[in-house]
């Protein structure tokens, strides 16, 4: 299929500036209503991913294709989720790439799922657990969406009780109790295998950062990541008014045993 163009029943990303845009469905016979008018989607199939529509106001709207972070960004949400910055460190420090194996504790609504599923296609997988149905229905839906769907297992157990998979690459917790799942984690990994923990208080890091080296995890590191986006117009270039001032902390270290 060519991808470089629209076909019916693809997302599309519709963007009226920087600060506002709509993830969009193209079905055939659909008008997509914004507060500029509206569009014909019949338009819109058929255009090349990047060119200009109008609206029947006039107002000009680019046609994007969707990027994994665009589609999280848009997830829709019953939990917390971690936010782009945060997911995007946590990938790089526990290695996610293609053909790697990695256990989820904590889906919520599946954001981060969403993140690790696409880098570890096609070859790879993501095992995530949530002790709570609804919101892993929920991440099933939003992966489903993005198309991730065969990379993922959803597991509605408590890890507390232990962790099916063996030999995992990577671990990556994001509950309120992390230290509880770390002697599962610890047998699911595989030697030298990189766990990670995403802790919204400072309590959490303190009390997580000695469970873990109780446990026999070492080269243990806690950060935090803060996010100053800029307004980028000519001769008003300065950090925006609003940011958001916290999301949390991310603990990493990896299995080691005497
Ligand atoms: C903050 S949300 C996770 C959000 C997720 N990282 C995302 O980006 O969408 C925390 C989730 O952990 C789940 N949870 C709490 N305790 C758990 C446990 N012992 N095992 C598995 N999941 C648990 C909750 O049901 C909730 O869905």
């Amino acid at each position: 299929m060519d991808n470089t163009a629209i076909h019916e029943g693809d997302y599309v990303l519709f963007i009226l500036n920087e600060r506002k845009n709509f993830l969009v469905k193209v079905n055939r016979n659909e008008r997509f209503h914004t507060h500029k008018g509206y569009i014909d989607l019949n338009d819109v199939i058929g255009k090349e991913y990047g060119s200009l529509v109008k609206t029947s106001k006039n107002i000009e709207f680019v046609l994007a294709k969707p990027t994994i972070a665009d589609f999280i960004k848009k997830i829709q949400r019953k939990t917390q989720i971690i936010y782009q910055k945060d997911a995007a460190y946590i990938l790089f420090i526990a290695n996610v790439a293609s053909g790697k194996n990695v256990v989820e504790i904590g889906t919520g609504s599946g954001a981060l799922t969403a993140a690790l599923a696409y880098y570890v296609k096609p070859t790879g997988h993501v095992y995530t657990y949530d002790i709570n149905l609804d919101f892993l229905e929920l991440a099933k839906r939003n992966i489903e969406k993005i198309g991730l769907s065969e990379y993922v297992t959803f597991k509605n157990k408590n890890p507390i009780e232990g962790i099916d998979e063996k030999d995992m690459d990577a671990t990556i917790i994001d509950i309120g109790n992390p230290w509880d799942v770390i002697k599962p984690a610890f047998n699911s990994l595989k030697n030298s295998g990189i766990l990670v923990c995403f802790c919204p208080t400072i309590n959490q890091v303190e009390k997580i950062c000695s469970v873990l080296k109780e446990n026999s995890f070492r080269d243990i590191h806690g950060i935090e990541l803060i996010e100053r986006e800029y307004q980028v117009e000519a001769g008003k270039i300065r950090p925006r008014t609003l940011m958001i001032g916290h999301t949390g902390y991310i603990v990493y270290g990896r299995k080691s045993f005497s």
